[in-house]
């Protein structure tokens, strides 16, 4: 059984799809373990703590210097023998020594097909904003590991979402959660869990 920890920052409602999947069965061979916080008063503690998941918090402006708030996380996670490190929202940049300490075992949901919107500054509704002022038909999710490049690593699974009349950020926003990330984030994390995917060149073969 591999250990799950979830980084989050927000409302949480990525954590949500994946609690109710694992209720359901549906995240095989993996259990959410701990959930840690960049913000003490995000919703998403509330879910944890709901579920009767461990809690932390760790925040980015209680150290000086970024190293050290980098090997702090390292560390925290490694406490907690995580197996695999899901990004479900999480607004705070990894640094290179958790990243490199979790090579290919951080998961990030980014809210759209990746390598459109994405990159420094692409987060939240922004990402969203920006397909309806570039005029793109589809949209989508992408569930990807995290490496040195910002929403560069290696891609797990896409999933596309229409536009359409009326859209504004917030509608697509919650039409991309529903019909993309929530779904596919779980099941990124249930194939990890079961170790179907390979990597290479940063690639992802998913095996049967
Ligand atoms: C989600 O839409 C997620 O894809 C996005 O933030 C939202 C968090 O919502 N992440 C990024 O933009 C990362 N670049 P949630 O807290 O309700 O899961």
């Amino acid at each position: 059984m591999k250990n799950i920890v979830v980084l989050v920052s927000g409302g949480g409602t990525n954590l949500q799809a994946l609690i109710d999947a694992q209720n359901r069965g549906e995240i095989k061979n993996g259990k959410i373990s701990c959930v840690i916080s960049s913000k003490p008063d995000a919703y998403a503690l509330e879910r944890a703590k709901n579920n009767n998941i461990e809690t932390e918090i760790i925040r980015r402006k209680d150290y000086a210097e970024f190293d050290d708030y980098d090997t702090a996380l390292t560390e925290l996670l490694q406490s907690k023998n995580a197996d695999v490190v899901v990004l479900a929202g999480f607004m705070t940049i990894l640094g290179s020594k958790v990243i490199r300490a979790f090579e290919n075992r951080i998961i990030n949901i980014h809210p759209s097909l990746i390598p459109s919107f994405c990159g420094e500054g692409y987060y939240g509704l922004r990402v969203h904003e920006e397909a309806l002022k570039k005029g793109v038909k589809v949209t989508g999710a992408t569930a990807h590991f995290v490496n040195e490049i910002c929403d560069g690593g290696p891609i797990i699974i896409q999933k596309a979402v229409e536009i359409q009349n009326g859209d504004t950020p917030e509608i697509l926003q919650k039409r991309v959660m529903q019909e993309a990330e929530w779904k596919i984030l779980p099941k990124a994390v249930s194939l990890f869990c079961e170790e179907k995917i390979s990597v290479k060149d940063n690639k992802t073969e998913i095996l049967d």
